[in-house]
């Protein structure tokens, strides 16, 4: 049988067609535009996401024998607001998961309701990407477009209910929602009153390797599949993608270098970082996990890359690149202002140290080491907590270049298994729709019998110990800034 994986990111849709021993046939990738009509605002078209889905599963599926297909699952980009009215008609653009307009519902939420109150009720505080800030941004600012909601969904959610009818979502990306009680694994009444929102225009949840149904007949017609093609409900795409890598049961560490950054620590018990610096979710395995997000990591590079420097061969870029753990010139990649750890919408990102003899090489370096950096901020979190992490998984874009998983390497001073392939949350979903369909028995298996992992890369000691030195200076770059990016907004 096959299963399509669809990864709704925020760049480009990926999708992926794996057959059922979990190889890879194919993988096609489609874009759509972002739009930042404000500074650190960040909106997309819930439509484009859909047609340029449409357009990929076409490609996808043309030249394979569609009466196999079985399956379909999601990994999405989390915590976006999608409303839809009455007509089932997308009220406004989405707001994303690295919109920061939200400050001010954050306070509300953070200072007003109160952060023991929200962690009581979630397991988490209020950050601005989160949906709960989003929605009663809606209400304040939008009251026109906020009385017209009959659904609430997440973005991959509307791709789903596109497809099959059916109003779902998963408990992985319910998690960012700041609506559902993590925990016990449903929306919380008290947030729901809290936003002024009522359960009947939320979605129906499922676990994420459960069926919600079968596509629609006329979605089946136009694909050329099976109207028995089920839909699982799919995770969100750092749950996918710690499938997708086999970061699954209890003490993994996944690392994706995508448009955000995540450490992610999968979990059998549920539990909460009492600062709650890490985010504590629902995992897409069925136990739960921890993770600290950054909102700009491989698009640091990417921006660096294609905006500044102005090219695309990113590895000739890379190759100029030599004195490892040497660099004077630091780098902070708060691009959209900062998630985790430091929770601040105003942060931005930063070049210091810079000295005549500077090259354009030490700034692209310093570039990769502070997205590094930033990571082992979140990984000193967890270590914080008690959590011992000796090795990763890593996926994502960011993860096909050798040099940056060997930084990484060293500055968390970990050591990085790479799985065979980087698509971390498209073959995630294939692996949850694979699930659904009972090709495996559950996550666990699946996980066990499809991820093979291909390398490892060490930290090497004196490389590791140049990179502590330089971990300890970068640490400190943050709070000297801190009060001047409140200035220069
Ligand atoms: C996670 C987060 C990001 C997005 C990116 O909390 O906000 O990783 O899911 O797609």
């Amino acid at each position: 049988m096959l299963y399509i994986g669809v990864d709704l990111g925020t760049s480009a849709v990926k999708l992926l067609l794996m057959d059922g021993e979990g190889q890879i046939q194919k993988i096609v990738s489609k874009e759509y535009p972002i739009y930042f009509p404000h500074p650190g605002w960040s909106e997309q078209k819930p439509e484009d996401w859909f047609e340029q889905t449409m357009i990929g599963l076409k490609e996808l599926l043309a030249d394979c024998d569609k009466s196999q297909v079985a399956g379909i699952s999601f990994g999405g980009q989390m915590h976006g607001l999608v409303v839809l009215d009455e007509n089932d008609a997308v009220i406004r653009p989405a707001l994303l998961w690295n919109d920061g307009r939200t400050t001010e519902e954050c306070d509300y939420l953070n200072n007003v309701i109160g952060k023991e109150k929200l962690s009581e009720y979630t397991a988490n505080i209020s950050f601005t990407g989160f949906t709960a800030p989003k929605i009663l941004w809606m209400k304040n600012k939008e009251p026109e477009n906020f009385a017209r909601i009959k659904k609430i969904m997440l973005p991959k959610d509307y791709i789903a209910y596109k497809l099959t009818g059916v109003h779902c979502t998963d408990v992985s990306d319910a998690s960012g929602m700041l609506v559902f009680d993590v925990k016990n694994r449903c929306w919380s009444k008290e947030m729901l009153d809290i936003c002024g929102i009522s359960e009947d225009q939320m979605a129906k949840v499922y676990e994420s390797y459960e069926s919600v149904g079968c596509v629609l007949p006329e979605i089946a017609a136009e694909l050329g599949i099976p109207e028995t093609t089920k839909v699982a409900a799919g995770a969100g795409d750092n749950a996918a993608a710690a499938v997708g890598t086999g970061t699954v049961g209890d003490g993994q560490c996944n690392i994706s270098l995508g448009t955000s950054g995540t450490v992610f620590i999968s979990s059998e018990k549920f539990g909460v970082d009492k600062n709650n610096a890490l985010h504590a979710f629902a995992h897409a395995d069925g136990h739960y996990h921890l993770m600290g997000c950054m909102l700009s990591a491989a698009s640091c590079n990417k921006w660096w890359m294609d905006e500044i420097i102005g090219t695309t061969d990113y590895a000739a870029e890379q190759k100029q690149i030599e004195k490892l753990g040497e660099n004077h010139v630091y780098f902070l990649p708060y691009l959209m202002g900062e998630r985790s750890p430091h929770n601040d919408p105003n942060a931005r990102a930063t070049f210091i140290g810079m000295t005549m003899d500077t090259t354009r090489a030490d700034m692209t370096q310093a570039v990769l080491e502070g997205v590094a950096f930033a990571l082992r901020d979140s990984l000193e979190v967890a270590r914080s907590l008690g959590i011992p992490i000796k090795r990763t998984k890593i996926c994502g874009g960011g993860a096909k270049s050798p040099l940056w998983k060997k930084i990484i390497a060293n500055v968390l001073n970990i050591k990085v298994d790479v799985p065979a392939n980087e698509e971390g949350p498209s073959m995630g979903g294939a692996m949850l729709a694979a699930v659904a369909c009972g090709e495996y028995a559950n996550v666990e298996e699946a996980a066990a019998k499809i991820v093979k992992v291909v390398d490892t890369v060490e930290p090497n000691p004196e490389l590791a110990a140049k990179y502590e030195d330089r971990y300890q200076k970068f640490r400190r770059i943050y709070p000297a800034c801190k009060p001047l990016f409140g200035l220069i907004r």
